[in-house]
């Protein structure tokens, strides 16, 4: 072997074993939020978390900080966690869950951005964990139950400072749908997950029926009362917009982060105004960050789909939107086709095209071409990812 085959496995490994969490639910040897046998009191054992410092007794309870409502119980197998509440969580530990909505408009976003990082450190500094965890004295194995600690140990207690605890209630949030659907989620509606390399949670709408379920949706459009504009700027692509419970752009940013902590598939669902359906998957997809312009990375075109291979067009191109043009062509195709879009020079599909309703001649609708064509505004579609290695025969 020479070193460059060397290095390659030692890549490949190293890509395998870090892909594994996302697909396995609470593996006991899982390092995230799972169990480990030599705890420090009897060797009984602990749920401990990835950054180390919060070890949790088995059946004691863990709160999030980051979403109030969800409780984790270290059992013996691992953590499990649930939902102890429907209604938004107390305005004592603030809105969290609720401010990382995709507001409808592009103020209310930016509000809400900015609200949820300063209510994740306010609930850090005020917050007595409600359901009796407090890392501190599990961390000093037990032995801190006096009224006065031992020197120095409240103020050098890494467990219980506001990094640790923030690390911790990361580690216990979903990275994607998937996760969630493992989890025992079997209802398709809006969630909150917390991609590996994002700075915050967000929510998004997960698809937990079509094919086994796990999909965290991208982008949808339908015919809808009240539409979504979808020519916009730059900006309002790379922040997401529109409604989860509608049609929405989740936004390049959140899908850069998402699509690289793993390997994920790409399935894209179409609908026209006879009800017809068809599909297009492709085997991995993912896109850059915003330095180059969230260029379309996109593996083989699944040969079982059903819409026809319109997406390869766009292939290796970098996003486009109307006041921002990176394609291929001499003129500028985002305007052309009034749509943001990894336009080529310039594109056989335009998702987020205007809403046209079935036949147009302008060729500037919601279309994919090797399907109905160009010419045909489609009545609705969901883009969606799935970890490639989901498998839901996983599940005991
Ligand atoms: C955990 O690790 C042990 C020992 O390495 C192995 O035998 C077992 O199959 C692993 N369990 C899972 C669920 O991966
Ligand atoms: C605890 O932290 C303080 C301030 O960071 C430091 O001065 C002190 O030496 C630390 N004590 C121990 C026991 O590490
Ligand atoms: C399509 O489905 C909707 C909802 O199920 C129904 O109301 C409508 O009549 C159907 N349209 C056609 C053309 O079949
Ligand atoms: C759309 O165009 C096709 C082909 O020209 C035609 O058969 C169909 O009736 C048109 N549909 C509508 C809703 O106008």
């Amino acid at each position: 072997m020479n070193m460059f085959s060397i290095l390659l496995v030692l890549y490949l490994t190293v890509l395998h074993v870090s892909t594994i969490p996302a697909q396995i639910p609470y593996n006991p040897n899982r390092t995230n939020g799972g169990l480990i046998t030599n705890g420090k009191l009897n060797d009984e054992p602990m749920c401990k978390t990835d950054d180390g410092q919060l070890e949790i007794p088995i059946n004691s309870k863990f709160r999030s900080l980051i979403n109030t409502c969800k409780v984790c119980t270290c059992t013996a197998t691992g953590l499990l966690c649930e939902d102890q509440c429907e209604t938004p969580p107390p305005t004592t530990t603030t809105t969290t869950s609720t401010t990382t909505t995709i507001g409808p408009t592009e103020s209310t976003t930016t509000t809400s951005t900015s609200s949820s990082t300063s209510s994740i450190d306010q609930s850090i500094v005020s917050s007595t964990l409600p359901i009796g965890f407090l890392p501190s004295s599990t961390s000093n194995g037990g032995l801190n139950t006096g009224s006065t600690p031992p020197m120095g140990s409240a103020d050098n207690d890494t467990a219980s400072s506001a990094c640790a605890r923030a690390m911790a209630a990361r580690d216990y949030a979903f990275v994607d749908c998937s996760e969630v659907y493992l989890a025992g989620k079997r209802t398709s509606g809006i969630y909150e997950i917390w991609p590996r390399t994002s700075p915050k949670p967000f929510r998004v709408l997960c698809d937990m029926e079509r094919d086994g379920g796990g999909w965290t949706v991208l982008q949808r459009r339908g015919d809808y009362s009240q539409q979504s504009n979808f020519f916009v700027s730059w900006s309002s692509y790379r922040r997401g917009f529109g409604d989860l419970t509608r049609d929405f752009w989740l936004g390049n940013e959140k899908i850069h982060t998402l699509t690289n902590q793993d390997e994920y598939r790409l399935h894209i669902d179409l609908e026209d105004f006879n009800n017809q359906t068809r599909f297009a998957d492709y085997e991995w997809f993912f896109i850059t960050n915003e330095q180059t312009k969230y260029t379309l990375n996109l593996g083989r075109y699944v040969q079982t789909s059903t819409g026809g291979d319109s997406l390869a067009y766009n292939r290796g191109m970098r996003f486009s939107t109307r006041d921002q043009d990176y394609d291929q062509s001499a003129g500028h195709c985002a305007e052309n086709y009034h749509s943001g879009w990894w336009h080529a020079g310039c594109t056989l599909v335009n998702l987020n095209g205007l809403y046209l309703r079935g036949n147009d001649t302008t060729a500037t609708g919601v279309f994919w071409n090797n399907w109905l064509g160009a010419k045909y505004s489609l009545k609705s579609c969901e883009i969606k990812v799935r970890p490639v290695g989901f498998n839901t025969e996983m599940l005991s």
